[in-house]
């Protein structure tokens, strides 16, 4: 019988892109709708600890083995007064949070933030105010993190019961400056200018530290990638990653051409690199400027009606999508287009992590559940670590509305040398047929395949819900070796994780 569908890909450990930094599986809470009150916290919940903090949720967090996790915001951050959360939880005033319009408790704050994130086995990336804010904000709020004591503002953080400094190590500088709908949104010089004395300010206290300058809010925007220049121009010196922000929908129902969109993902890396690498060349300097790919995920169920809610409420349901498979996909296929460049995206977060488009679902007080999303990001994160392999392809390809020529195999590997495992992810964009893959594993003589996952469905608007999880991954793929070939049949529409070990 003649094979319709087929692919064929080579790897070889010596086709090495990168080491791959781990924090590229981060993620991000945001003090938005539910993701910190009733999501990561929740005081009255059964499961949670004496700070408030439901620890099925954490669980959940580190199953996930989450490296790094981008907080308080997001837009939140441009108008926030970190002051406002720290001290007695009983003195901390009640504010209007401008970005979402609701009213902020604070409740929680950065110590709080912190002790969660130690429970929760990962390190934070903190986002400063340049929005209504500046230099003298960040550089107390550094102070008060990581000066380990002996003046105002690291005195302050003993007597609020945290004696030794939080050590953050990565800081933002500010978030999506360039956006009009950000409180006290920027024009490219107004940016760059401020970004490069808080950097400067910030390092003066703690020259360990890495920062990261605010790129443009997504591809469209109409400064793009003018506004990485200019930025890059004032900051180069003083900054060592810069952001790209990225959400996909399937707004026209086209799941041909929404699950192109990593291609998209691609393009959009390939250009900020080529942006920091011109101002390389301009300031004949010899630092590289990396990727901090901060926000990416899929965003676009919930906007309808968030845009009709009333505002001025604690912590209502807002950006809740509910994922299904063809998300997950789109969402496996973006997560091999980070490791494709992980030679320059050294860091990314996964927006968000509870509640707010996020993997993790809570109900308030009660169920947890896992979103379709959850398994590629869970996959590649407990799968992902290591040298990523650049695999050579030959795939057929098909026309979308967007785009041409996409392959229907996307596909990475990875070789993790400290346990000898190599590990293939692949989707099959094809939304009807079986993509027949041949992957030449040549200088991996000793390794059995292990495992293969895979994540697959009929119908791609299947859901999960507290009740019920219709998209979970099974373990019985096909995949199997022929020589030092892995032969499978990839499922029509399926993301799918191919284990290989080194046998003893
Ligand atoms: O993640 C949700 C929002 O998306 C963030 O607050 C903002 O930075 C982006 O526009």
């Amino acid at each position: 019988m003649e094979i319709k569908n087929k692919a064929r890909m080579v790897l070889d450990k010596d086709f090495k892109v990168s080491e791959i930094d781990n924090r590229i599986y981060g993620s991000f809470i945001e003090h938005l709708g539910r993701a910190v009150y009733g999501g990561i916290y929740d005081p009255g919940h059964p499961l949670s600890d004496s700070l408030g903090f439901r620890e099925d949720v954490i669980d959940l967090v580190k199953e996930l083995d989450v490296p790094i996790v981008r907080y308080p915001g997001g837009n939140m951050v441009s108008a926030y007064n970190w002051e406002d959360g720290v001290g007695p939880i009983e003195d901390r005033p009640r504010r209007l949070e401008l970005a979402w319009r609701t009213i902020e408790t604070n409740e929680v704050g950065t110590n709080e933030f912190m002790s969660w994130a130690k429970k929760a086995n990962t390190d934070v990336m903190m986002a400063v105010n340049l929005g209504t804010r500046g230099i003298d904000a960040a550089r107390n709020l550094l102070e008060y993190c990581n000066h380990p004591g002996g003046t105002y503002w690291s005195d302050l953080r003993k007597k609020h019961g945290y004696a030794e400094p939080h050590n953050i190590k990565t800081w933002c500088l500010g978030n999506e400056m360039d956006g009009p709908w950000q409180i006290g949104h920027k024009t490219p010089e107004e940016y760059g200018r401020i970004a490069q004395e808080t950097a400067k300010a910030m390092r003066r206290i703690d020259p360990s530290i890495e920062l990261v300058a605010c790129g443009s809010s997504n591809s469209s925007m109409p400064l793009f990638p003018q506004w990485e220049a200019t930025t890059l121009d004032y900051t180069y010196d003083e900054v060592d990653y810069i952001s790209l922000h990225q959400y996909y929908g399937n707004y026209n129902n086209d799941p041909a051409n929404y699950l192109a969109k990593s291609l998209d993902m691609d393009n959009f890396i390939k250009t900020v690199i080529s942006t920091c690498d011109y101002l390389k060349a301009k300031k004949r300097s010899k630092k590289t400027i990396n990727l901090s790919f901060d926000e990416w995920n899929v965003w676009y169920h919930s906007r309808q009606v968030d845009s009709e809610r009333d505002p001025w409420s604690i912590a209502p349901p807002q950006l809740e999508d509910h994922y299904n498979f063809e998300d997950a996909l789109l969402v496996g296929t973006m997560l091999i287009s980070l490791l494709k460049h992980s030679d320059r995206v050294k860091i990314a977060c996964q927006a968000q992590l509870v509640n707010v488009i996020a993997p993790i679902m809570t109900e308030t007080g009660g169920a947890i559940w896992k979103q379709s999303i959850y398994y590629p990001y869970l996959h590649v994160s407990k799968y992902g670590r290591g040298n990523a392999l650049k695999p050579i392809i030959s795939s057929p390809v098909y026309d979308s509305k967007d785009f041409t020529d996409v392959p229907y195999l996307e596909s990475i590997a990875v070789h993790n040398p400290e346990n000898d495992e190599l590990t293939i992810f692949a989707v099959n964009r094809h939304l009807t047929e079986t993509l027949y893959l041949e992957c030449d594993v040549r200088n991996f003589e000793e390794y059995q395949i292990i495992e293969h996952i895979v994540l697959e469905n009929e119908d791609l608007k299947a859901t999960n819900t507290p009740e019920l999880e219709r998209v979970k991954p099974h373990s019985n793929g096909n995949a199997y070796l022929d020589g030092g070939t892995v032969v499978t049949n990839l499922a029509s529409k399926s993301w799918n994780v191919i284990r290989l070990a080194k046998q003893q």
